[in-house]
């Protein structure tokens, strides 16, 4: 029998007398039929108030790399909450997560924590104007660099807004924005390289940094071709721009070494976040000593009372010890897994003849629903997903999978933990299976 979701509904209706819509995050109102209310967590499993069972490929929006609560990260929460929960100050645990993450990521000369990813952006972006004296920061379409104002300029151009292929609009999907915040940025699209020339070209002297999602995780985990981290990375030494890689999603995921030692670049400021805290509200910018310049000379101010929290120290350190003692196995084990739901879900499409294509490098990967008619091959850029892209019939396939227990990220995306096995596969696929055969039944495309 499909999951019912009586106490969820239950809960988010008394919610709504308490938090604005009912929610903490705009996008959890996307969970269909009703945002869902959970009790426990244990490795690849979650559970909800109704006492349903998950296998979790959403996995708190990909922070929890390593699982739900792993009993190493409790043990070590529960110790430091013995000793003090915040301190707003120096602690030796700081080092030692800074000294980790500068042996993982050659790049991170040196590091500032954080609470969020948002935070670290507004950072990065602060730093390379001060750096460069510019005003400018090119971004490309569809990237998502967390809810601030200068965070979302051009992430989701709307298709009848976005302007011609050469020049993308500088759209923001938040009214309350400075209108003067759009004219800081120049948008870019995605994976085409000889565009992306002409558009730096276009602006030179004027551009600060260019900032990117490596693989375009935030729509339709699209990987850079090739040749386009070698070409930003030319253009940003050509110009003196700095080359800012966002990591918070693909950060430890891709490696001790993040996306830029498994794509092969070097950039000078990163920021991470999600699993750097592994579901603790922890984050880092990492960079080259000249390009982190302004903050030892105190010229751009980085603060916040909740850096360096303990708490999300000691859950920082024993996260990174995970990733380290792995070694060369990760990530080629939930690359291995990743790809086999991956196979998993293609055949199960094929057998339905639902237009699925599972896309990505695997250990994390994106479920495209493809419009009747849409080209088939992989997906390049924002725009080329939006214009392909069935969205109304992927909610009703992950509504059918949710209600048999499988869960991924509300708009598609499917990561993998260290926790998940091939039992866990294997009976996501079973589960999936069910899924499909109501699918295929039930989906009725709008008149
Ligand atoms: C690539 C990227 N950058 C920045 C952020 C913002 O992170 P946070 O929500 O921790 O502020 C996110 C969040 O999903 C992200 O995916």
């Amino acid at each position: 029998m499909p999951y019912t979701f009586t106490r969820s509904s239950e809960l988010f209706q008394r919610a709504q007398r308490s938090i604005a819509a009912g929610v903490n995050s705009g996008i959890r109102k996307m969970e269909a039929p009703v945002p869902l209310y959970f009790t426990r967590g244990s490795g690849a499993n979650l559970w909800d108030v109704d006492g349903n069972h998950y296998l979790d490929f959403q996995l708190g929006q990909g922070a929890l790399l390593y699982g739900h609560a792993p009993a190493g990260m409790a043990d070590a929460l529960g110790a430091q909450a013995r000793l003090g929960t915040h301190w707003a100050a120096q602690s030796e645990l700081e080092l030692d997560v800074a000294e980790r993450i500068q042996r993982m990521i050659p790049s991170a000369e040196l590091i500032r924590f954080n609470n969020s990813a948002t935070e670290v952006v507004s950072a990065a972006f602060r730093l390379a104007r001060a750096h460069t004296g510019r005003r400018l920061i090119l971004r490309f379409e569809g990237h998502y660099h967390g809810w601030g104002d200068e965070g979302l300029v051009g992430f989701a151009n709307p298709a009848d807004k976005w302007g011609d292929d050469e020049n993308p609009a500088r759209t923001h999907p938040s009214k309350g924005v400075i209108p003067e915040v759009l004219d800081q940025f120049v948008v870019a699209r995605w994976n085409d390289v000889a565009h992306l020339r002409r558009r730096v070209d276009a602006y030179r002297g004027q551009i600060a940094a260019i900032v990117f999602e490596p693989v375009l995780c935030n729509t339709c985990c699209l990987e850079p071709v090739a040749g386009l981290m070698s070409t930003i990375r030319e253009l940003c030494d050509r110009d003196g721009m700095l080359m800012i890689s966002d990591e918070t999603i693909t950060g430890f995921r891709f490696g001790a070494a993040c996306a830029q030692g498994y794509y092969g670049y070097k950039p000078d400021l990163t920021i991470l976040g999600k699993a750097v805290g592994g579901g603790t509200p922890f984050a880092a910018l990492a960079g080259t000593r000249a390009a982190m310049a302004k903050i030892l000379s105190g010229e751009v101010v980085h603060a916040g009372t909740l850096n360096g929290n303990p708490l999300c120290l000691a859950a920082s350190k024993w996260c990174l010890d995970q990733v380290i003692a792995l070694g060369a196995d990760h990530p080629g084990r939930i690359q291995q897994l990743g790809r086999r739901l991956m196979a998993g879900l293609s055949a199960l499409a094929a057998e339905h003849r639902v237009p699925l294509r599972p896309q990505g490098p695997g250990l994390i990967f994106h479920a495209v629903m493809l419009k009747p008619g849409a080209a088939e091959g992989p997906i390049n850029d924002y725009r080329d997903y939006v214009r392909r892209q069935d969205a109304p019939r992927w909610a009703h396939l992950r509504r059918c999978l949710l209600e048999e227990g499988v869960r991924a990220i509300e708009r598609g995306l499917w990561s993998i933990s260290l926790a998940h096995t091939d039992a866990d596969i294997d009976e996501a696929l079973k589960r999936a299976a069910v899924a499909f055969r109501r699918h295929a039944a039930t989906w009725q495309a709008p008149a």
